[in-house]
């Protein structure tokens, strides 16, 4: 009798879109206060491995083409390195941040002025927002995460400035406070009309949410608890290259099986805050060069 192997599944070839990133050097990074469950700062920081962590993810991105642009960092401003935290910009157009905790207010007008002296139209914003820590563009429309940070608000603001659907998501778990460590978009660009692969860990989400998820993306990679657990999802992704926790196993793993290139970078250091890759990463979508 003979046998037939099941044929392997088809894994899709992925093209990489070259991306714009903002990003700001974590000289005066440390942990002095606590605004999220990651924060103690009474463990010590080491600034300087939190540089060296970060420069290799700068290289990365340089030597997979990408264009980084840089922000000062501003000593006293510690929470600066995480400039995904600093706007959300669409077609040259930036809604800049008004944070909710005073410890990082002080950030807004940094981010104001580098949007403004490098060529985007800055919409000053009425509403609390954490910028793309919690708004994250899914081909046509704008994913918005609600219940920690930004507010409700916020995501009809977005709405209105962008001429976007924004779909908002109520985040549940402390330590997944702002949308980009829970969920991440795995295609920066796709056709009019398409729907981008995404990754979500299904358990930072409310019922309501996570129905959306399911009903909007159902082929969307549901990531581990644990993979979740070492912030797996705060990844950043060129659309080929997907930029990881090397702590986050089985999503390297279930990333390589959809024919993504995971790319792994240690930023141990800035998880300290809270933070990993996503967060460091700002994306400069259109605008002058
Ligand atoms: N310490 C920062 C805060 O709590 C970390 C921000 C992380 N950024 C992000 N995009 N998730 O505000």
């Amino acid at each position: 009798m003979s046998q037939t192997a099941p044929a392997p599944a088809e894994i899709p070839e992925r093209t990489q879109q070259l991306r714009r990133y903002l990003m700001c050097r974590p000289e005066h990074f440390t942990v002095s206060y606590s605004i999220n469950p990651w924060m103690e700062p009474a463990t010590p920081t080491d600034t300087s491995l939190a540089v060296r962590q970060w420069q290799t993810l700068y290289d990365t991105y340089i030597s997979l083409g990408h264009e980084i642009e840089l922000i000062d960092p501003q000593p006293g401003l510690p929470d600066m390195v995480y400039t995904a935290n600093g706007g959300f910009v669409i077609d040259g157009v930036a809604y800049p941040p008004k944070f909710r905790y005073s410890e990082r207010q002080g950030e807004e007008r940094w981010f104001t002025q580098w949007f403004r002296d490098n060529g985007f139209e800055v919409v000053e914003p009425e509403s609390m927002n954490e910028g793309e820590g919690d708004f994250l563009l899914a081909g046509d429309v704008i994913l918005a995460g609600r219940g920690f940070r930004s507010s409700d608000d916020s995501h009809r603001e977005l709405a209105a400035i962008f001429d976007r659907e924004v779909v908002s998501l109520t985040l549940v778990d402390p330590r997944f406070y702002h949308l980009d460590t829970a969920l991440s978009v795995l295609d920066p660009v796709v056709a009019p009309g398409a729907t981008p692969t995404i990754a979500y860990l299904p358990g930072a989400f409310d019922d309501e949410s996570r129905r959306i998820l399911e009903e909007r993306f159902p082929d969307a990679i549901r990531v581990s608890d644990s993979d979740g657990a070492v912030f797996g999802l705060n990844s950043a992704s060129d659309g080929r290259n997907v930029f990881i926790s090397p702590r986050a196993k089985g999503f390297e793993k279930q990333l390589a099986e959809r024919g993504y290139t995971p790319v792994t970078v240690d930023l141990s250091e800035l998880l300290l805050g809270g933070g990993g890759i996503k967060c460091c990463t700002l994306e400069l979508r259109g605008g002058a060069r």
